[in-house]
């Protein structure tokens, strides 16, 4: 029999979206998480197998699964000590012979989620593939965007940064545009997108443009980790056109700052600008816990 996955977006149709929204906004209060949920998934056991670096993503999943009361364990593998096709088969077939329900799970190789379900009798669940999909994060930040504004439809959303190499461009564009909102993209020419689907959003020249447009200003991290080679940055000239600064964000309060963590502050946005109340950084992390809660019941309870 085969179990239920959550690999990309792609494969979500737009009323499941709307459905994981509606149960994550059951366990949100206008003050964050409530604190007492029913624990739907005790007797459930869950691994966290992380063959790339992650704290938040890590931490929001384990968060989600204990307060539905399923065990976890976490692994951390070097991606250079577990090689795809048979190693890779042979681990999953191990974990599986230890009696777990899913297995969440972060690499760096496009394409590894579905490889795996092909074969896998847990569930799997993305946490990040490559600079392909992230799924949990794009119903998060709908969800954000949902309580912050009231819904997605007809909202203004305007991703700033490195698209090139963003798993979080590609799945959250996907569910935002799904979901009736209008997306644009602004970057420089190195870090413009390549993805097909999102080359069909339109381009804003800086982010003065995108402030000027958007609802949200959603900024992205330049991914270091995914451009090969010696790279020269010049962050003055990079702030000057991309980084929402704090001059920037005072004279906006209206517009929405969103980012997928981890900040790095200086470069895309201000350390002020974190504190300000148009800025919904941390309530995207409370809607991570929300959407990831919402993901596991689904998968685990059907
Ligand atoms: C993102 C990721 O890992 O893709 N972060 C996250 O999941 N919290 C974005 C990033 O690393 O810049």
């Amino acid at each position: 029999m085969s179990v239920p996955h959550l690999l990309s977006t792609l494969d979500l149709p737009v009323e499941d979206i709307t459905t994981l929204l509606d149960d994550a906004a059951s366990v949100l209060s206008p003050t964050g998480l409530h604190s007492v949920v029913p624990q739907t998934l005790a007797g459930k056991r869950i691994v966290l197998a992380f063959f790339e670096p992650s704290t938040r993503t890590r931490l929001s999943f384990e968060t989600a699964a204990k307060r539905l009361g399923a065990s976890t364990i976490f692994v951390q593998t070097s991606g250079s000590s577990v090689e795809k096709g048979e190693t890779m088969r042979e681990t999953i077939r191990t974990i599986e012979a230890m009696g777990f329900d899913a297995i969440i799970m972060r690499h760096a190789q496009n394409g590894i989620m579905h490889e795996i379900a092909s074969y896998s009798k847990m569930s799997v669940i993305n946490a990040g593939e490559g600079s392909l999909s992230h799924p949990t994060q794009a119903l998060l930040d709908a969800s954000t965007i949902r309580e912050a504004l009231g819904s997605v439809q007809g909202k203004k959303i305007a991703i700033v940064g490195d698209l090139r190499h963003s798993r979080v461009a590609q799945s959250t564009s996907d569910v935002l545009v799904r979901l009736g909102a209008e997306v644009a993209y602004c970057s420089p020419d190195t870090f413009a997108p390549i993805d097909q689907r999102l080359l069909l959003l339109n381009r804003l020249d800086s982010i003065d443009e995108a402030i000027g447009w958007a609802d949200v200003v959603y900024l992205l991290r330049i991914q270091w980790e995914r451009i090969d080679g010696p790279h020269e940055f010049d962050v003055a000239a990079y702030r000057q056109m991309y980084s929402y600064t704090e001059a920037r964000a005072l004279a906006n309060p209206a517009v929405l700052v969103m980012h997928p963590g981890p900040v790095n502050v200086g470069v895309e946005i201000d350390e002020n600008v974190l504190e300000l109340a148009q800025c919904k950084i941390h309530q995207q992390v409370t809607h991570g816990v929300a959407v990831r809660m919402a993901v596991l019941k689904r998968l685990l309870t059907t």
